[in-house]
């Protein structure tokens, strides 16, 4: 089974059901915009995406994980709520140019190779309204889980069998730096996981704003 799947095969809400802080800031960046449409990639199980469907947001879930979006789908039914969740892989997905005023994406990019960061971050570029905001959450080389594991390349760590790699400032910066950034901080999550155990991390918090006017690559 699938790494993603075996974490979500209880049916269990494994980082619990409190939203994680990226959407309440994109639903405060937004909140002027009526029906803002707003997609979270990489949204496991749905908990953000259930908070921003209840603040009036038009909302997308996407996830490669079809356990993690059939808890989506029951927390949604649950909830009597309006969102459209999808199991796809971002990277090879084909939204249309300008498709959402928002992007969130929650502890997905630190699982992402080299390449393909370069196609995520082109891929946020053309989705995303002139003016459009993303805001993301990533670890960072602060983190506690840092060093561990089987060292696959540059601040990247093999555990489980899952690469993670983790960001510093000037990294982010760069990666980033076509899009105007709004706020890049460091932060300390605190993760209750479905086990009882509290998990620690120091991740970025990323704003970034699709500046108007930019040339977009087709792909
Ligand atoms: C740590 S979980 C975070 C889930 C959710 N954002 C949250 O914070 O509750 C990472 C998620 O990324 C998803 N994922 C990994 N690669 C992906 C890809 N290429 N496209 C879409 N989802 C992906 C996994 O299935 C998993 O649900």
């Amino acid at each position: 089974m699938d790494y993603w799947d075996e974490i979500y095969r209880n049916g269990n809400y494994e980082w619990g059901t409190e939203p994680t802080i990226t959407c309440k800031i994109l639903r405060e960046y937004l909140r002027k915009k009526d029906r803002a449409r707003v997609l979270d990639i990489a949204c496991g199980y749905g908990r953000d995406c259930i908070f921003l469907a209840k603040k009036g947001f038009e909302v997308r879930g996407i996830d490669i994980s079809g356990k993690g979006l059939s808890i989506a789908e029951r927390w949604k039914r649950d909830e009597g709520l309006d969102i459209e969740f999808k199991c796809i892989d971002f990277l090879t997905s084909s939204f249309s140019t300008d498709s959402f005023d928002g992007i969130l994406v929650s502890n997905l990019i630190h699982h992402l190779g080299e390449k393909e960061l370069t196609i995520f971050i082109n891929k946020v570029r053309r989705i995303l309204t002139p003016g459009g905001i993303a805001v993301l959450l990533f670890l960072s080389t602060s983190d506690n889980q840092y060093g561990k594991g089987e060292e696959t390349g540059k601040n990247t760590f093999k555990t489980k069998g899952l690469d993670v790699h983790y960001f510093t400032e000037d990294e982010t910066l760069g990666l980033f730096s076509l899009f105007k950034v709004l706020k890049l901080e460091e932060i300390e999550i605190v993760e209750p996981h479905s086990t009882g155990e509290t998990h620690y991390h120091k991740e970025w918090l990323l704003v970034i704003k699709n500046e108007e006017g930019n040339v977009v690559l087709s792909k």
